[in-house]
């Protein structure tokens, strides 16, 4: 996310704030119990409760038995960080913990075949270059490992947006009123964004891409994409390039991204509704989104009509009724999936997922005979926190199927999308999004809206008539590996103010800072139950921004990336510079930055929170600081947790042009580059233990 494609604007007026609620109304509430919850999170828990023990002492024998043999049993090594945690810096270069190395990989524009030229430091690649390179702007990703290896695998990365000032030579032409932009440019544009799959291989001890490797791939603004679940294949979809509405063109503004138990990439459309322009009447929904109501943001519908011009490539970005395709826009704002494994698979829209500003996805774990679940933010302010549940139950068998799309068919072509609604109390439940649900004045969703295709495009209009939860601008979603705790980013929210209200899950007021907030399914219900785990704090010495006791060398704010590596440790990351840029106190003395904490399990605390307090707020440790301006986003790991990857998006002057070593400070103006870096122990040994 940036200040370029973000808005501060607010499109949720529905009423569903509860008004009366007072500042510190929640945090006075601890009595929460959680009884039978705790227990069967107990059974689910893995070696994070294994200290715990009490729900399963056994029964006492009343006559003595001859002890059964067993072998001895290992204990596991309590999961510990081993690093300390970092002060501040305002260093123009990637900062690590000592005994860290950290690589660049994969800059923008970095080329992924021999059909791209290398990348060019004025600005002067083809549209050609970037379809055959990585793209700009990089966020959610995550490392696929070839044959289970450690040392090779396939990276597949996000293109989030684009700088059309360092895109370009001299930034955009033809944006003036009445101009056109050339098509080149647009096209170089569109193919900067999207989703890279890059074949990256160990090679001692750096990380390189294969060039030329078969499964090397860009999908673009422009790569046809199946639009399959609910809302594929209806007239709501149909369009000159898709008569049938079962295709459309490219994928836009994938910020956050989810994986599958089957080994599929999922990525997330976040801003592309201004993308698209409308000059007619907008519709409802349209509305609800931001659809662009004067010109597109990247003005790229201006090169419609040009003789080079492929079935309304640049058309189909203007929607205004009456041109051909209004229903363009309906393809876009949803979660996709992608075979990394299979370089010839179609990259498929899954609409039973539901149509917002898609941050990413996260599953619970699975359960074998039990539906799975995915959980997925929409990150604009004032806007809800979902969750999908298949209808189809998991089944082991699929994770390792080859037919890796089908099994997505199965298990997101079908089921039930839910709004979050979270009660004072640490209680909650999740509301079904379909249409026998009741909502405003008693009536139900198909009442006001209709078939579930049209309940799935406007997805925010049904969740606010249902009375979801307004929240602080949800981002990410991860899931504990083994306790199945659900923890959210709420990266901030300076517009929740005294006319709005507060509610208990987002209880404070002109929220600049942000939180991070978790959560417990009861299984087999709606129902769950929430507490607050991390408040940001720009103000150290205020106890009341600083409600979690963070120090100089924990301090955060605006937290959105958010991952669990297999171990259990949480890596949260930071975008601090749209609410206030250097004007916030923590922009003021430290670059954005990467997190992490070892949370203990929800069975074990009570009350709404916040988990991190004074007594415990230096198990969360600083690892990594980015270059000025950047934001640290995207988390990947190697099989062995001894590589971890992350992604620095929008530098203002990074990563030098002569070395790969992401400390080095530039001592010249570079044109910044987006990038991976790849982080690793000198010693070779695990992250961050
Ligand atoms: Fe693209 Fe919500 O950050
Ligand atoms: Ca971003
Ligand atoms: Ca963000
Ligand atoms: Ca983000």
């Amino acid at each position: 996310m940036s200040k370029s494609i973000s808005d501060k604007v607010v499109r949720n007026h529905s009423d569903n704030t509860p008004f009366s609620e007072i500042l510190e109304k929640s945090l006075s509430r601890r009595a929460v119990t959680r009884g039978s919850l705790g227990a069967a999170m107990a059974l689910m828990a893995g070696f994070s409760l294994s200290a715990c023990g009490g729900d399963s002492d056994p029964v006492t024998p009343t006559e003595p038995v001859t002890p059964p043999v067993t072998p001895p049993v290992t204990p596991v090594p309590e999961l510990k960080l081993g690093f300390q945690s970092l002060a501040n810096s305002m260093t123009d270069a990637c900062v690590v913990p000592a005994g860290y190395t950290a690589q660049v990989l994969g800059a923008w524009g970095t080329p992924l075949n021999s059909n791209a030229a290398a990348w060019d430091r004025n600005g002067n690649n083809s549209s050609n270059d970037l379809l055959n390179s990585t793209g700009m702007h990089h966020d959610g990703m995550h490392f696929f490992a070839l044959d289970g290896s450690a040392t090779e695998g396939l990276l597949v990365v996000n293109h989030e947006y684009i700088d059309e000032k360092v895109l370009h030579p001299n930034g955009q032409t033809g944006t003036g009123a009445g101009q056109k932009r050339p098509v080149e440019e647009v096209r170089k544009e569109i193919n900067a964004h999207g989703v890279a799959v890059m074949h990256i291989r160990k090679e001692g001890t750096s990380w390189n891409i294969v060039l030329n490797s078969k499964y090397n791939r860009r999908f673009t603004s422009a790569t046809p994409m199946r639009l399959a679940g609910p809302v594929g294949g209806t007239d709501s979809v149909k369009t000159p390039f898709s008569p049938n509405g079962t295709q459309v063109r490219g994928t836009n503004n994938n910020c956050g991204n989810g994986t599958t138990p089957w080994g599929t990439y999922i990525t997330a459309e976040e801003n592309w509704a201004s993308c698209f322009v409308n000059t007619g009447a907008v519709t409802a929904a349209q509305k609800r989104v931001g659809v662009s109501t004067a010109k597109g943001r990247y003005l790229w519908e201006t090169a419609a009509g040009d003789v080079t011009e492929q079935n309304g490539e640049f058309a189909r970005f203007n929607i205004t009724p009456g041109l051909g395709w209004e229903n363009e826009v309906n393809g876009f704002g949803y979660l996709v999936e992608i075979d990394p494994y299979d370089p010839s698979s179609i990259a498929t829209k899954r609409t039973a997922m539901g149509r917002f500003a898609h941050e990413g996805a996260a599953y619970g774990n699975p359960v074998e005979g039990q539906p799975l679940a995915f959980y997925c933010g929409d990150d604009s302010r004032f806007e809800y926190v979902y969750r999908f549940v298949s209808e189809a139950v998991w089944d082991p068998k699929d994770a390792t199927r080859t037919d890796r799309l089908n099994v997505g068919a199965k298990y997101l072509d079908k089921g039930t999308l839910y709004v979050a609604r979270f009660n004072d109390d640490g209680s909650g439940e999740w509301v079904a999004l379909v249409p026998a649900t009741v909502g405003k004045g008693g009536k139900t969703l198909g009442a006001e809206f209709g078939s579930l295709e049209a309940i799935l495009i406007n997805t925010r209009g049904a969740a606010d008539f249902v009375g979801a939860t307004p929240m602080d601008r949800p981002e990410w979603t991860a899931v504990h590996p083994t306790n199945g705790d659900v923890y959210l980013t709420l990266t901030n929210n300076t517009s929740r103010n005294a006319t709005t209200g507060t509610n208990a899950a987002n209880p404070r007021l002109n929220n600049a800072n942000g939180h991070i907030i978790r959560w417990h399914d009861q299984s087999g219900t709606n129902a769950f139950r929430w507490d607050i785990f991390v408040f940001g704090a720009s103000d150290l010495d205020n106890a009341d921004t600083n409600r979690s006791s963070l120090t100089a060398v924990n301090q955060l704010a605006s937290p959105d990336g958010l991952s669990f590596d297999s171990r259990g440790i949480m890596w949260i990351q930071t975008d601090n510079g749209l609410d206030g840029g250097r004007n916030n106190n923590v922009a003021k003395t430290t670059n954005d930055q990467m997190l992490a904490v070892i949370p203990k399990p929800m069975s074990e605390s009570t009350g709404t929170g916040p988990v991190i307090n004074a007594s415990n707020q230096a198990d969360l440790r600083r690892f990594f600081v980015g270059p000025n301006e950047a934001e640290i986003t995207g988390v990947a790991y190697s099989p062995d947790n001894t590589s971890i990857f992350l992604n620095i998006q929008h530098p203002v002057n990074w990563p030098a042009y002569d070395t790969t070593d992401a400390t080095v400070v530039s001592s010249t103006k570079v044109r910044p580059r987006s990038a991976t870096v790849v982080i690793q122990r000198t010693d070779g040994k695990p992250i961050g233990v």
